[in-house]
């Protein structure tokens, strides 16, 4: 049987900085601005859940205005036009991937997403949500911001183990290997000998890990990479 390649291409807040969305651990990035204990863990959700919902207020208007940039396009188009499959995994809780296009799998939630605590039904957030946010299912002001806080399981993360123990190119663009699970991929899809290539504007913290590296702006280096890609499979 042939078997299809297939890339598992890893994203972080990097991709979105060129759409005007602040990264988190950069100069001046948003974990410089708020002690991350205040506004991203379950306790800080229990303690004061407003200063909680106000952050992400904050950040799903700024979101919801954002566009996709050339970066954002050309995975949409790798996905398309490549001739295996393009699995993308975001650590992004915009929906800049989905805006240009791609499908994408969420690990740390959505901005776009409420979630209840009590029944755990999920529905469109509106721009702004509130202390006592009513769930539509079962009635209880138990709503709470779709995103995965400090101390929570990532989402989806079977899937995604299976598409990085298939995967024969394993990507990670604009991410800065602090955060665990993600930054443990590359070491996963490296027992499939896959290759790895880090993207990102510097060497993240586990650069070492990853047999090819390109540094830049991903508008710049996310569009040229997907071109080599597609031309040497094509051509
Ligand atoms: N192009 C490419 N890379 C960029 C750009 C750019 N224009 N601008 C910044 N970067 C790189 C930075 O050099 C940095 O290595 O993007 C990385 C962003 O790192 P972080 O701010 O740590 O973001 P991320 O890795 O996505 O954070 C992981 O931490 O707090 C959490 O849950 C949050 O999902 C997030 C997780
Ligand atoms: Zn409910």
């Amino acid at each position: 049987m042939i078997q299809h390649p297939t890339i598992v291409i890893l994203t972080g807040a990097g991709i979105s900085a060129e759409s005007g969305l602040g990264t988190f651990r950069d100069d001046g990035g948003l974990w410089s601005q708020y002690r991350l204990d205040d506004v991203a863990t379950p306790d800080a959700f229990q303690r004061n859940p407003q200063f909680v919902h106000d952050f992400y207020n904050a950040r799903r208007i700024q979101a919801r205005t954002a566009k996709p940039h050339s970066g954002h396009l050309a995975l949409t188009k790798l996905q398309a036009e490549y001739v295996g499959s393009v699995i993308i995994v975001t650590q992004n809780v915009d929906s800049l991937h989905e805006q240009a296009g791609a499908e994408v799998i969420h690990m740390h939630g959505e901005l776009d997403k409420a979630l209840c605590t009590a029944c755990h039904h999920r529905w469109r957030a509106p721009d702004i949500m509130s202390e006592s946010e009513i769930c539509p299912a079962c009635g209880s002001p138990s709503g709470r911001p779709d995103v995965v806080w400090f101390g929570e399981i990532p989402y989806h993360m079977e899937i995604i183990l299976e598409h990085i123990a298939k995967a024969t190119l394993f990507a990670a663009i604009g991410t800065s290997g602090e955060v665990y699970p993600a930054a443990g991929f590359v070491e996963e899809a490296k027992l499939n000998d896959a290759h790895t290539v880090e993207l990102n504007l510097e060497p993240s913290s586990v650069v070492a890990n990853f047999t090819e590296t390109r540094f830049g702006p991903a508008t710049d280096i996310v569009p040229k990479w997907v071109d080599e890609l597609l031309d040497v499979r094509f051509h």
